[in-house]
């Protein structure tokens, strides 16, 4: 028992099962850095308010680079003994440095230390996951300028409602994908704040510099209440929250990239990088990487609700409960990751075909609503009457199997004598596009303005 880190209480040691629900290294260990980098930071601050002496410092950080190198060569060893990443740091530097080492814990407890630890980590990943949006919205913003031209329907139901751009498509989610990197930033701000020294739970009696620690690693400033600081963890709910939303905005685009790859629809070409083939059906070409996207929201969003339910009505300060918290924050990251990388080279390898797109525009009547513009506009037509006209229009149209553009004028005439030839002019797909010029429209000198726009913002950061 006297070999457990807190074993000076027990005259026996843990059963087996209770260090197998109790030892979290296998998951923690992920934290090594951030450990390794409180360590260095607590022990600096401890010599400078002269409770650990230079000597046992020096000691201290030669130990903890030892560590690190250790552990990213792959020697250190783990042991489910030694429960956490916490206690293997400190059980090694120990081995290494005697006494020096067991002085290291003075004024601070595993509670502010895995805190401490579990936000650089976050802050650390979000800063990479921004890194990885920002990729992102550069891949879009290249489509979007070869196709700011390029048709498409736009759909509402997925119904073919009216002719719109590809490259106005794309920009839409280099809008979300903008509010998804301003959520991750506003997110950062609550992360990036240290909770060292706040020890167990209370604070401390030793004279410790918290504003020291903070600003070595980093943080904007030392959380202003002990308890609080120990046992929060909002700002990595917040943070799944932020991977929850980019995750469904990426299974949208996921799906969409489903269905216009489909045979039927046909709008673009994936690239071989990014399809699989089936193992009976030769011809196909499977688009499994944007399936796989369109999925993987389920568990980043059960990595929300599953930390949220490990956190309600837990009482202050730490409990153990607590220590669930890495799991779901860790998986969600690496799927985000990993759907970010596969949805940046789906994006980039994109062969839209320019030819169908365009074709389908201009089927379901895409330009119905245009008709009844040109009603309102050149007739002075009460909006809601076009609209009849223009629905029986559209009935006529149907009949005959014809697109709007080749029905005969006399057709029309027959339902409004008063239109006239002019109307064609805003008949075709082209011309819808082109028309819609108020701001945040589809018009292709819109979506143009909407890339430099966004390519000047981004200069700018
Ligand atoms: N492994 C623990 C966790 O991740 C560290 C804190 C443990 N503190 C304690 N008093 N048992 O939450």
């Amino acid at each position: 028992a006297g070999q457990q880190m807190w074993g000076g209480r027990f005259a026996g040691g843990p059963n087996a099962v209770m260090q197998a629900i109790n030892a979290s290294i296998d998951i923690d260990k992920r934290l090594y850095r951030e450990d390794l980098a409180g360590s260095r930071a607590h022990a600096a601050m401890l010599a400078d308010c002269g409770i650990l002496s230079a000597e046992d410092a020096a000691a201290i950080a030669g130990g903890l680079d030892r560590i690190e190198t250790e552990i990213e060569e792959g020697r250190f060893r783990f042991d489910p003994a030694l429960e956490d990443i916490h206690m293997h740091v400190e059980a090694r530097l120990t081995d290494l440095i005697g006494d020096a080492g067991a002085r290291l814990h003075t004024a601070r407890s595993r509670n502010d230390q895995v805190a401490t630890d579990f936000r650089l980590w976050v802050r650390g990943a979000a800063d990479a996951i921004d890194g990885q949006l920002r990729g992102l919205v550069l891949a879009l913003l290249a489509q979007a300028e070869d196709h700011a031209d390029t048709l498409m329907p736009g759909f509402t139901h997925l119904q073919t409602a009216q002719p719109v751009t590809l490259g106005h498509h794309l920009m839409a989610y280099v809008e979300m994908l903008s509010r998804d990197r301003g959520r991750l930033a506003d997110c950062r701000r609550r992360v990036n704040e240290c909770p060292l020294g706040a020890a167990a739970l209370a604070g401390t009696g030793f004279a410790i510099d918290r504003f020291k620690t903070s600003a070595d690693l980093g943080f904007d400033r030392p959380m202003g209440n002990s308890l609080d600081a120990v046992s929060s963890r909002d700002f990595a709910l917040e943070f799944l929250g932020c991977l929850t939303i980019l995750a469904t905005h990426l299974s949208r685009f996921a799906e969409e990239l489903v269905i216009w790859a489909s045979a039927p629809f046909h709008f673009i070409r994936l690239s071989d990088r990014f399809s699989t083939g089936s193992s009976i059906m030769p011809q196909k070409r499977n688009p499994d990487a944007a399936e796989l996207v369109r999925a993987k929201v389920g568990g980043v969003a059960g990595s929300l609700h599953q930390l949220t339910l490990v956190m309600k009505g837990l009482p202050l300060a730490y409990s153990k409960d607590m220590q669930e918290d890495k799991a779901p924050v860790f998986r969600a990251v690496d799927d985000v990751t990993l759907c970010l990388a596969a949805i940046v080279g789906m994006v980039e390898d994109l062969q839209p075909d320019r030819d169908a797109m365009a074709a389908a525009a201009a089927q379901g009547f895409s330009t119905a609503t245009d008709l009844a513009d040109w009603l309102v506009r050149e007739l002075g037509l009460p909006f809601r009457q076009a609209h009849h006209v223009t629905g029986t229009v559209v009935r006529i149209a149907e009949e005959k199997n014809l697109p709007l553009d080749a029905l005969p004028l006399e057709d029309m005439q027959a339902v409004e004598p008063r239109i006239t030839g002019d109307v064609f002019s805003v008949l075709s797909p082209a011309a819808s596009a082109a028309s819609r010029t108020s701001y945040g429209g589809t018009a292709p000198a819109n979506v143009r303005a909407a890339i430099g726009a966004a390519r000047e913002h981004l200069a700018r950061e």
